[in-house]
């Protein structure tokens, strides 16, 4: 992701949450060497990103969205494969990620990658007051 994809990248943002990312979020992952963010493009046009940063050995997977009208086609499997294929020499202990408990689609497609349910954060997400499921996998090290 370079910061002359913010424009498509927060009109996806806008239209896929209710409560979307400021432009300076964005930019503020961008400049930080802890983040990895990658965008998916389809003809020079920005379909889906993913941002995820690393703190004390555990990657938080913060932000992933797919425009609406490229869904279902594994853009955001493919993001999340290449995002954990960027990790895997990286030390790290595992990953971790919030998901509104009604996203089924979403949580359907973490536990495909192994992610757990490991608790939950209640009231988490202001706009309805809805429970977040906190996500766990850990990395392939500590299963080996
Ligand atoms: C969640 C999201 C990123 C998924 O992106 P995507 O590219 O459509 O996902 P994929 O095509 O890689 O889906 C892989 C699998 O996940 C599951 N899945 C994904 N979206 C689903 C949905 N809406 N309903 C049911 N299952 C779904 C399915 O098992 C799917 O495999 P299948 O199509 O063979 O059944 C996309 O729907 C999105 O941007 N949503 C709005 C933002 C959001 O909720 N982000 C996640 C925040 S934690």
């Amino acid at each position: 992701m370079r910061l002359s994809d913010l424009k498509q990248v927060l009109e996806i943002e806008q239209s896929s949450f209710p409560r979307p990312w400021s432009l300076n979020a964005f930019i503020t992952q961008l400049a930080k060497d802890s983040s990895v963010c990658l965008v998916a493009v389809d003809d020079g046009m920005i379909v889906g990103y993913i941002i995820a940063t690393q703190y004390v050995e555990v990657w938080h997977m913060l932000d992933l969205a797919v425009h609406d009208g490229y869904r279902r086609k594994y853009l955001a499997t493919d993001m999340i494969e290449r995002f954990l294929d960027i990790c895997c020499s990286d030390k790290h202990r595992g990953f971790t990620l919030e998901v509104r408990k009604s996203n089924r689609g979403a949580i359907k497609m973490y536990e495909s990658f192994g992610f757990i349910c490991t608790g939950i954060r209640k009231g988490y997400y202001s706009d309805n007051g809805e429970d977040a499921l906190i996500m766990w996998k850990d990395s392939e090290d500590m299963l080996a």
